[in-house]
């Protein structure tokens, strides 16, 4: 090998070995903000808020396809709130135990609903769904964080008929 050669064949290695330590280094910057940032309780419930107020425009409108996916999103963030928060201060009893009892028979009611097309079951099982809301909020001393059916929908920059 000549010289020239090797000084090529160190410099691609002394690279390549710079780069390895950047990725390591990138890998682990991402993983202390995955360890540091953890969605409160408070904010996981704002989303859901959010969903629950989507899903109802989403059902009035008969877009199936957006109410399935409000749902879907709605069943990831009580994910979130059973992994992240799997005891709060506050309530004694474990939070994911709660979200069963309360959510999984109103969530499925509005599955069923959708899956059929049947804008009265929706409905029927939408109110459901914010009673139980209500419910686990009362049995968990934050009853003043009342949720109701909502009357007008302020997501402006979002379409909400299904197009046809
Ligand atoms: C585990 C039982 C439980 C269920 C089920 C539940 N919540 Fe909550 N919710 C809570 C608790 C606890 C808080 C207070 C959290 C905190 O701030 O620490 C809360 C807070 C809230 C807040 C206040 C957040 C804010 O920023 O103002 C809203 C709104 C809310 N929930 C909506 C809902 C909706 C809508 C549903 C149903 C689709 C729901 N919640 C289902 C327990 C529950």
């Amino acid at each position: 090998m000549n010289l020239s050669r090797l000084a090529a064949t160190m410099l691609i290695g002394s690279t390549s070995l710079l780069l390895a330590c950047a990725d390591l280094h990138h890998h682990e910057h991402e993983q202390q903000q995955n360890a540091f940032f953890t969605p409160g309780l408070g904010e996981i419930m704002a989303q859901t808020a959010a969903r629950h107020t989507k899903l109802w425009f989403a059902g009035q409108e008969r877009n199936w396809e957006l109410a399935a996916y409000e749902i879907d999103e709605l069943h990831e963030g009580f994910a979130d709130a059973g992994k992240y928060h799997p005891t709060h201060k506050e309530i004694k009893q474990p939070i994911p135990e709660l979200i069963a009892r309360y959510m999984d028979k109103p969530l499925a009611g509005i599955e069923q609903a959708i899956k059929d097309k049947n804008l009265q079951g929706f409905i029927d099982n939408y109110n459901g769904l914010t009673a139980a809301c209500n419910t686990c909020h009362q049995s968990t001393a934050f009853g003043f964080n009342v949720v109701v059916q909502p009357n007008f929908n302020p997501f402006a920059n979002q379409a909400f008929g299904s197009g046809n």
